[in-house]
């Protein structure tokens, strides 16, 4: 009896783990959010737009689920994206519109 109360709790434990580390996966970690240079500079977009676009995306766009990397869609499909996400925060059209320049970088 006291053997099988043991696994139980091993089992559940180790459970516990599986669960904490999927749950790290599923979020985008910071690194694959980059952090705008002079290089990411275009004619629309200016270092301080993406910088703040980029704090605007971290605080706004991870309350329903975990933060996408803008390397995952092209320019198209973010635009596409941010026109469906943007009005589900209460972020106004010119802070929504810093977000698309940082996802999009620029282009
Ligand atoms: C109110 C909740 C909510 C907020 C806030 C939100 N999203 Fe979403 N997002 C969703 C849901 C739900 C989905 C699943 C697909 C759908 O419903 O369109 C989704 C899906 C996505 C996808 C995947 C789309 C695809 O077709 O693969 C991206 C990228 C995304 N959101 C980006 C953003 C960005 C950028 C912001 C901030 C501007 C944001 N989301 C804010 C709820 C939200």
């Amino acid at each position: 009896m006291k053997k099988m109360n043991y696994r139980y709790f091993l089992g559940i434990f180790a459970g516990l783990i599986l669960l904490t580390m999927s749950c790290k996966k599923s979020n985008t970690s910071g690194g694959s959010l980059y952090t705008p240079t002079t290089t990411d500079v275009t004619a629309t977009a200016t270092l301080g737009e993406l910088q703040q676009g980029r704090t605007l995306y971290i605080n706004n766009c991870n309350s329903c689920h975990g933060l996408y990397s803008p390397d995952n869609y092209t320019s198209a499909q973010w635009k596409s994206i941010i026109s469906n996400m943007g009005p589900r925060t209460g972020m106004s059209s010119s802070e929504i519109l810093l977000v698309t320049k940082y996802v999009t970088r620029g282009k």
